[in-house]
């Protein structure tokens, strides 16, 4: 099957080398001939050092270069059986080019879009044939991250969603199905992370290093929240946060944190910018975190209750099943656990309990429980996989 890919940024050139690593014919669109041009060298250089690495053969090497074409009219998707568009975040922009690819390409081609915070719904409906439409939401770098979450909209066709999954599975990536809902599965489940790391920041309880060593060294995660929001960078990561707060109607649970504001309107960017939480210039000297357990606890547990409540609120709400949701946060940010594998662990009963302490104490509706949680603990359950 041909693949087209629209947008050659950091999305789409990786979406391409996979669907090309996968044996498909592929085209590359993007509107910016310089952006081709760089996604081609990116490859060639990708596939130079798994050359050396010897995890592929020169051979395969040049097939996997060879089958993609860099194309600068969107014409040449005549003939896909799959688009996946990964262009700018702009719903308008989106969807005036999934109404110009209805008329190019023929009417079994399934239209996917990778974005991360937009309705999947709402760009279907610039659609005449809204039911093959589709989310096929990569993890960056798409060649790296094993997750890719599958959203039908609720216009999407049950055939459709069944063939991209199939598709992408065959891809030896780890789909699991979304509903369109703001976030998805793991950007929404993930918010206490950064959130509750912040807040806990604001209040004075421990510095950046303290909160980031209980969450890798008491916690196992593979980087702390400040480490990972530095190198997501302040700015995305902040409107991410405050796209997502404002799509759930200003729910507190998912406010964002003046903090990040201010680090962002300071062009603290993180890694990017040389200076975020941290200071990346050569000669700065690494923050020491504060090495005691009895606090470094406190912290993870805070963070890490609020992260399975999420994750059993997602289930609650049919977001995605039990089974997905882990599969999603180990996939997808790399967590050490499965969240509902790990509220099993410590015990349900005892993360709403430190839940309920959290509400009576704050007051504050960040620290509701979900409904879900309090049944399963009232009948004695655990989630089954
Ligand atoms: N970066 C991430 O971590 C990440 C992860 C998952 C999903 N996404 C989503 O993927 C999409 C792309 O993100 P990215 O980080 O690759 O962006 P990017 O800025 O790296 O690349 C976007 C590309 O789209 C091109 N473009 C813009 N308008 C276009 C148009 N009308 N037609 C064709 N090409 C056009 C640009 O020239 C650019 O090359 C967004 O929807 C984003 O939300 C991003």
């Amino acid at each position: 099957m041909k693949i087209g890919i629209l947008g050659a940024g950091s999305m789409g050139s990786g979406i391409a080398q996979v669907a090309s690593q996968s044996g498909h014919e592929v085209v590359l669109f993007d509107t910016n001939a310089e952006q081709l041009d760089k996604a081609k060298g990116k490859l060639a250089k990708i596939m130079a050092r798994l050359v050396e690495k010897g995890r592929v053969t020169s051979e395969d090497a040049e097939a996997i270069q060879g089958r993609i074409s860099y194309i600068t009219s969107m014409s040449d998707f005549a003939g896909s059986g799959l688009i996946i568009e990964a262009i700018i975040e702009n719903l308008d922009i989106k969807k005036k080019v999934f109404a110009e690819l209805e008329g190019i390409v023929g009417a079994d081609c399934i239209l996917a879009s990778n974005t991360s915070s937009l309705s999947i719904a709402s760009i279907a409906a610039a659609c005449k044939k809204s039911e093959r439409v589709i989310g096929i939401h990569f993890f960056n770098p798409a060649p790296l991250m094993p997750l890719v979450e599958i959203i039908p909209a609720v216009q999407t066709a049950d055939n459709v969603t069944t063939t991209a999954r199939n598709l992408v599975d065959s891809w030896k990536k780890v789909t699991v199905l979304a509903k369109d809902t703001p976030g998805f599965i793991v950007n929404r489940v993930a918010r206490p992370f950064y959130g509750e790391a912040l807040k806990i920041y604001e209040e004075g309880v421990a510095d950046f290093a303290t909160i980031d060593w209980a969450m890798t060294e008491l916690g196992g995660f593979r980087m702390g929240p400040f480490t990972l929001m530095d190198y997501i960078g302040n700015d995305i990561n902040y409107t991410v946060t405050e796209t997502v707060f404002k799509a759930f109607y200003y729910d507190p649970r998912y406010r964002p944190s003046f903090t990040q504001k201010r680090h962002s309107e300071a062009g603290w960017y993180g890694r990017k910018s040389g200076r975020g939480y941290y200071d990346y210039a050569e000669e700065a000297t690494k923050a020491a975190p504060n090495t005691d357990t009895v606090v470094g606890n406190q912290i993870l547990n805070r963070i890490l209750v609020l992260l399975i409540n999420e994750a059993v609120d997602a289930v609650f709400l049919n977001i995605a099943s039990a089974k997905d949701v882990d599969l999603a946060m180990t996939k997808g940010v790399n967590y050490p656990k499965g969240l509902l594998q790990w509220g099993n662990e410590i015990g349900l009963d005892n993360v709403l309990s430190q839940l309920d302490a959290l509400y009576a104490e704050y007051g504050d509706d960040k620290y509701r429980a979900s409904v879900l949680l309090r049944r399963m603990v009232n009948n004695g359950e655990t989630f089954e996989f």
